[in-house]
């Protein structure tokens, strides 16, 4: 248990093709270069150990690179079992100074399709540093604070709660890892997080977590809220899933999109992303909604607002983007469209009933290829459910592209600095990063693509009172 391998990727000859695509990356990531650029004398993470928990694309590993070149020490894993590109992870690892037979690069551990037992052991390597923990982690989706808080409670309780027959498989593994390391290497969970300075976290789905934990008192660090940027969920949540969902859905089944019926569950951000680009492609997008103000966004926006169970017969495409439980469930997958296409795309796979599918009676499941599966009802009738209900962008295929990536990693840069070098302004608790710093990441963004801004004159400042130099508008600004 103790023993802390230097890294593990799926292959390392991929590496020089992984490099290729970081080199295209880069151009695309103007923020991330710019704090490159900006910060290449004074390296203001110098002496950080930062470990990250983050789907493992090529827009992270320019994230990654960028956390070293500011003076970082970094070890990652992906936040998801098959979000993993396996040339990306490989380049990392190799590192830009390296060769496959000599690796010089970041500690990785991550390859598409872990096992949740792999995955779980990614998640603790990524967090295990010679002698201690991290300062610094960025999570996307909440599992590493969560896996270090788990850790200190049961350290703390010195017991493991008992499994339940209601505990899901991922429950039983983590629970296995918990006791494993209390019976090994007792202490030294409470041991890592005693340098962890904060977490910046990245979706919706890990700041919910963190907000709950934040509120039961049981909160261990400051954390920043990265996903509540404006630059963050206004652009990636929905310009990047305006993108990734469709190719999601065309690399796994390569099926006509015009014409079709669609349903999108929840019209959020990543929900209108979703509308978007499926009326883009000419489907006949319909909207569920739980929350009123959502709902008649979506009808002002010209799409049908009705429930699942309306949309059953004629669905030929279903997604999920509502960061909730249990939303299709094996009873409606039970009444959909023959080869209809089921798919999630929030943060996880709990928003499809994925165990009640496989326990449906005489039910048969047929591997099209990787992430792609068939499952075939006792009437008959069959269905495909892409990358078993886990996000399908990333499992599907490869994420978002990388500049809208590009203002999400450019917060989480800043954060990390803001973390590490103004713990004063961060007490424990969940945090946003200001306003200001939000403009700068847009800022960061413009001259690529040939934005001219309008520059407010002293009298046009004063008459709307904000500084010229921003920011520009009130916190309670929506957007
Ligand atoms: P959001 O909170 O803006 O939107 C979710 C919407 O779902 C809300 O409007 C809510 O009212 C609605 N909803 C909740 N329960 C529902 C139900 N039972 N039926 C219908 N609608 C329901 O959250 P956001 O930012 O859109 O994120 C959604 C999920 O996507 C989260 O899990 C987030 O972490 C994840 N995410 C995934 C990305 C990806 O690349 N796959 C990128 C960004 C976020």
């Amino acid at each position: 248990d103790l023993h802390i391998p230097a890294f593990k990727v799926a292959d390392l000859s991929l590496a020089e093709f992984g490099r290729q695509e970081i080199d295209l990356a880069e151009h695309e990531m103007p923020g991330l270069m710019a704090l490159r650029r900006e910060y290449a004398d004074t390296a203001p993470l110098r002496g950080a150990r930062i470990s990250g928990s983050l789907h493992m694309t090529v827009q992270t590993a320019v994230l990654i690179e960028t956390l070293v070149a500011l003076g970082a020490e970094v070890r990652w894993a992906s936040c998801n079992i098959f979000s993993t590109q396996d040339h990306a992870a490989a380049a990392v690892a190799v590192g830009p100074a390296g060769t496959e037979h000599e690796p010089r690069g970041v500690p990785v551990f991550a390859w598409k399709g872990e096992s949740l037992r792999e995955y779980w052991w990614c998640t603790q390597q990524a967090l295990s540093w010679p002698g201690g923990g991290p300062d610094l982690i960025v999570d996307d989706g909440g599992d590493a604070t969560s896996l270090l808080h788990r850790g200190v409670e049961c350290e703390r309780a010195g017991t493991v709660p008992p499994p339940s027959a209601a505990d899901s498989e991922e429950e039983a593994v983590v629970r296995e890892l918990l006791a494993r390391s209390l019976e090994m290497s007792p202490g030294r969970w409470q041991e890592a997080v005693r340098s962890v300075r904060g977490v910046s976290e990245e979706t919706t789905t890990g700041v919910l977590r963190l907000y709950d934990m934040e509120r039961e008192g049981g909160l261990l660090f400051p954390a920043i809220n990265v996903n509540d940027s404006v630059t963050k969920s206004k652009f990636d949540n929905r310009y990047g899933v305006r993108h990734s969902l469709i190719d999601g859905i065309n690399r796994a089944t390569d099926v006509l999109i015009g014409g079709k019926t669609a349903v999108v569950c929840g019209y959020g951000d990543v929900g209108k992303g979703c509308a978007e680009s499926l009326r883009g492609q000419g489907a006949k997008v319909t909207v569920t909604e739980i929350d009123p103000i959502c709902a008649l966004q979506a009808a002002m926006d010209g799409y049908p607002v009705a429930t699942l169970e309306e949309m059953l017969p004629s669905a030929d495409l279903v997604v999920t983007a509502t960061g909730n439980r249990d939303i299709i469930r094996a009873e409606h997958m039970a009444l959909m469209k023959h080869q209809a296409v089921v798919g999630n795309i929030g943060h996880f796979d709990n928003e499809i009933d994925m165990a009640g599918l496989s326990a449906f009676p005489g039910i048969r499941r047929t591997r099209v290829k990787p992430q792609v599966d068939l499952w075939t009802f006792p009437d008959g009738h069959a269905i495909i459910v892409l990358s078993e209900g886990r996000l399908l962008n990333l499992g599907n295929a490869t994420g978002h592209p990388s500049f809208v990536m590009s203002t999400s990693f450019a917060n989480q840069v800043i954060a990390q600095i803001e973390l590490f070098t103004g713990a004063q302004k961060y007490p424990v608790g969940v945090h946003r990063l200001p306003k200001h710093l939000d403009e700068r990441v847009a800022r960061l963004h413009l001259d690529a693509l040939g934005v001219h801004l309008t520059e407010l004159d002293q009298r046009q400042a004063d008459y709307i009172g904000v500084p010229v130099e921003g920011p520009y508008k009130p916190e309670h600004y929506r957007y």
